[in-house]
């Protein structure tokens, strides 16, 4: 089971003693490849060993970019387990050579399939995800600034920095703006009624400011350890960024997202469209962890995937206006007619939520 650069990691932790039967290959992301060492007076470990190669392309060694990711997920991980006791990693370390990255961390067990999940079992794993999120979302943080995390020198920083206000008005306007984009072209779906909700929902929103928060970006199953006594989150792509947008955000993944994405090629072998349904429960069990059935909050995260709904059509449409679709848009998305199927579909679905929200 052991790879050369497995080896030379495990030669660089001075890790002694380690036999074969201890090392087994437990995943692969499209970012790395991923390993645990079984250890017999102390806890089990997994190496995670940064690809050569991503989505067709060689990785450039970029430090600065390797520290900012790295220190991302440790920060995230520091942040989250003080809020809700090991649902992280407890243990998280890289490092990086030009000749082999990796990060060593705690072993979060196997966790179950999808598949294996019943329906009241998925609505209570969604339903700690979002009693989780609630309270991370509400944990202070001193990170200054907002979204991408960029490492400095000495500590992480969201790469704008402007008055939190103004970063708002600008969000609200940027939906705005695809709104406009969308309506000025001939694509056929009801642009009365996506306008009007659209706005309606912005006016109200300027109103009411949501806080920034340490968000994850990344919230698919494979980085969620679906243990039904204690779920844990792994390998997340923390930013900064408001919170209610972002509570949206996992119910637009688990309700919308990921299973219309599951024919392009990154996902195929998913099976989340066979799972549509419980990844449905998951989200309906993520709005009541997350608003504990508030029913002003609920509205509030649905307005949210109406609005992401309404930037995936958009995105969509632009890749569809490139002269060329890139290979990773291609492994992420899929060819030119997929994109022109799946932008039909979002149609309808930002339709259908803008009647039914
Ligand atoms: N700390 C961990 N504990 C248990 N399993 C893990 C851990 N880290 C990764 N894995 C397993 O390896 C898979 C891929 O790891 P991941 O870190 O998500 O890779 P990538 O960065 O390429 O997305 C995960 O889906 C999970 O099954
Ligand atoms: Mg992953």
């Amino acid at each position: 089971m052991k790879c050369d650069y497995l080896t030379k990691a495990i030669q660089k932790l001075d890790l002694k003693n380690i036999q074969n039967k201890q090392i087994s290959k437990i995943g692969e992301g499209a970012w790395h490849n991923v390993y645990k060492i079984e250890r017999e007076f102390e806890e089990d470990i997994v190496i995670r060993i940064k690809k050569k190669v991503a989505y067709g392309h060689l990785q450039e060694y970029k430090e600065n970019d390797l520290i900012s990711e790295y220190e991302s997920t440790k920060v995230y991980y520091q942040y989250a387990n003080k809020c809700y006791f090991n649902i992280c990693p407890t243990f998280f370390d890289y490092y990086l050579d030009e000749s082999l990255v990796f990060t060593i961390e705690s072993f979060m067990g196997k966790g179950n399939t999808l598949q294996s999940l019943n329906h009241t079992e998925a609505f209570s794993v969604g339903e700690k995800l979002g009693d989780f999120f609630s309270v991370m979302h509400s944990n202070p943080h001193d990170i200054k600034g907002f979204g991408t995390l960029k490492w400095c020198g000495i500590h992480l920083e969201g790469e704008i920095q402007k008055e939190a206000n103004q970063i708002w008005q600008d969000d609200n306007d940027f939906y705005i703006n695809v709104l406009k984009k969308l309506i000025s072209t001939n694509l056929n779906f009801d642009t009365e009624i996506v306008a009007d909700k659209i706005l309606n929902i912005i006016g109200q929103r300027r109103r009411n400011q949501q806080r920034i928060s340490l968000v994850n970006q990344d919230v698919t199953p494979e980085n969620i350890i679906l243990n039904l006594d204690n779920v844990s989150i792994i390998d997340p792509f923390p930013r900064l960024d408001f919170d209610l947008k972002y509570a949206g955000y996992f119910v637009f993944c688990y309700k919308f997202l990921l299973p219309a994405y599951s024919n392009a090629p990154r996902y195929r072998s998913s099976s989340y469209s066979q799972n549509a349904n419980k990844m449905r429960e998951i989200a309906d069990g993520f709005i009541k962890g997350y608003t504990g059935n508030n029913v002003s909050l609920t509205k509030w995260i649905m307005s949210e995937y109406i609005l992401w709904i309404l930037l995936e059509t958009y995105e969509h449409l632009e890749v569809l206006n490139e002269k060329d679709i890139g290979y990773k848009t291609l492994q992420q998305m899929g060819d030119e007619d997929i994109i022109k199927n799946r932008l039909i579909v979002c149609l309808k679905e930002l339709e259908n939520s803008c009647l039914t929200f």
